[in-house]
């Protein structure tokens, strides 16, 4: 009576497939990454992530409440400055876009949600690199520490849950660490990213952001080719007070997220990046792929892989059909 085991017994009917589905995906799982431009008056397109805008410091606030609404987990603010300089001042100034604007969200959405504000001068910086640089022009470690430490204090103060310093420089978590808990901001978290790549799939992003870099990250950012490394960072940023720790991209790299979350005692999670976002409306708008399924589907290899929360530019629309579910 051959075959007698047949697991396609449980696949029969859809009640039967999601009383044993094994993934959840739910709409506080995910984080709406979002763009704010200095001194715009109109949301600007972004050619290579369509769907995606550099807001308004208005357009973002009705975005965010669009998202909180559909019950994503939380929101992370990048900032687009309109002047430049070698040291990223806007970054630190109160009055720079990105802290201004955390100002207006934490008004609008109180503890309603998560804010998270991205940590990191690349931004900022007349020469698009995460830190300062030295008389040689390489990226200085621990001048930049120093400049994230002011950075951190600023975000903090303009009403940031969480901060997410994504420059790779080491000891980042440390100094921020630090620089909050001597400032009266003991309950502001970190998300750190710990495992961040040096990813050609971050391309649409330089655009999303203006980006002023020449050449790669190659000397912060990590080899794609080493996972034991990950480990030794994700081990670091644990010991210097992450209370998240991250991936980076996540789709190229899902048995990075497995083995961070096997080694994690803290939630996982994993940036679905702007490369892996233009992939998929690319060839949607092309009629290659079924876009929706294609997008719950990357969604769910994330969570599967072991990521507690997902950032992608898909949160408010995803949660959407997951509320509709
Ligand atoms: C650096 C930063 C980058 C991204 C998030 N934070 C760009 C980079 O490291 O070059 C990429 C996000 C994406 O591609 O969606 N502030």
């Amino acid at each position: 009576m051959f075959p007698n085991h047949r697991p396609r017994r449980l696949r029969r009917t859809p009640a039967l497939r999601r009383m044993v589905s094994e993934t959840t995906l739910a709409p506080h799982q995910l984080v709406l990454p979002v763009f704010v431009k200095e001194g715009a008056t109109e949301p600007t397109p972004i050619s290579s992530m369509p769907g995606v805008v550099q807001h308004t410091r208005d357009t973002l606030r009705k975005a965010a409440v669009e998202a909180v609404e559909a019950g994503v987990g939380g929101i992370m603010v990048f900032g687009v400055p309109e002047v430049r300089d070698a040291v990223g001042s806007g970054g630190v100034d109160p009055e720079g876009i990105l802290n201004v604007t955390l100002r207006d969200l934490r008004a609008e959405l109180g503890d309603s949600t998560v804010l998270m504000s991205d940590l990191c001068l690349d931004e900022f910086t007349d020469h698009g690199h995460c830190g300062v640089l030295d008389g040689e022009g390489n990226v200085d470690n621990d001048a930049t520490l120093a400049v994230y430490a002011d950075m951190a204090r600023a975000q903090a103060d303009a009403g940031a849950h969480l901060l997410g310093p994504s420059g790779m420089m080491d000891g980042q978590v440390g100094v921020i660490r630090e620089a909050l808990d001597t400032s009266g901001h003991a309950d502001t978290g970190i998300l750190a990213y710990s495992v961040k790549f040096a990813s050609a799939l971050f391309g649409p992003f330089r655009e999303a952001v203006d980006s002023q870099l020449t050449g790669d990250r190659k000397t912060y950012q990590q080899d794609p080719g080493n996972i034991r490394e990950s480990l030794r960072e994700v081990h670091l940023d644990l010991t210097e007070g992450a209370d998240l720790v991250m991936v980076k991209p996540a789709g190229a790299y899902l048995d990075v997220i497995r083995a961070v979350h096997e080694v994690s005692d803290v939630p996982v999670a994993a940036y679905q990046v702007s490369g892996e976002y233009a992939m998929v409306e690319a060839a949607a708008a092309n009629g290659w792929l079924d876009r929706d399924r294609t997008i719950l589907e990357t969604l769910t290899s994330i969570r599967r892989a072991g990521a507690d929360v997902i950032l992608t530019y898909w949160a408010t629309e995803a949660a959407t059909w997951l509320n509709r579910r």
